[in-house]
């Protein structure tokens, strides 16, 4: 029997694939600062061809972030991001915090992420009370739809 399923590599990223995963994150329009390579795992196909990203990254506040999930189109829904996801998670203690237009929300909660809000008892990074702030502005001028979610992992992290 023939194995028709591509292979896909997990690994560290490199200096040579910070263009790629420049474009990948310009392509899908996600946030553009903070890309350095040397914090990223890349799935690649069989080619070398960079299919999915992610990092971690650190922040003044000393808290982390689960920050530049993307996946190339074609290659969605796949389980890649969600094994990124879960590559990263396994270096790391929590909490480690996101933030993602509503609609990722059940995304996340894969992953044991949970939704934060104002005044539940949690409190929220510097940082990203800061990205949400700074949000508004750019959503309304932009007229995306929904808002920017506040998430933490685990789902106990207090
Ligand atoms: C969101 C994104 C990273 C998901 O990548 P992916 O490789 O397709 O995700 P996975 O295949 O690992 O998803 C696993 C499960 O998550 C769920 N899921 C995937 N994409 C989803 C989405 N956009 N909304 C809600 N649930 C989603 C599905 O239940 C999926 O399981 P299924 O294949 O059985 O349906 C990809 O759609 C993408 O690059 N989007 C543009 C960039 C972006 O928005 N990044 C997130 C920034 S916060």
């Amino acid at each position: 029997m023939t194995n028709t399923q591509p292979a896909i590599i997990y690994r560290p990223a490199q200096a040579s694939d910070e263009a790629a995963i420049k474009a990948l994150i310009r392509a899908v329009n996600i946030n553009p600062m903070g890309l350095k390579w040397h914090r990223f795992l890349v799935a690649v196909d069989e080619n070398g061809r960079l299919i999915g990203c992610g990092q971690i990254k650190p922040h003044r506040d000393g808290s982390r972030e689960l920050a530049s999930i993307a996946v190339q189109k074609a290659w969605r829904r796949q389980g890649i991001a969600g094994t990124i996801i879960e590559h990263l998670l396994a270096e790391q203690q929590p909490p480690v915090w996101l933030t993602c237009m509503d609609r990722l929300v059940p995304f996340y909660e894969q992953f044991g992420f949970v939704e934060v809000k104002a005044g539940d008892g949690r409190s929220i990074p510097f940082y990203f009370r800061l990205a949400r702030t700074f949000f508004k502005p750019i959503q309304w001028f932009s007229r995306i739809p929904g808002y920017l979610a506040i998430m933490v992992w685990p789902a106990s992290q207090k």
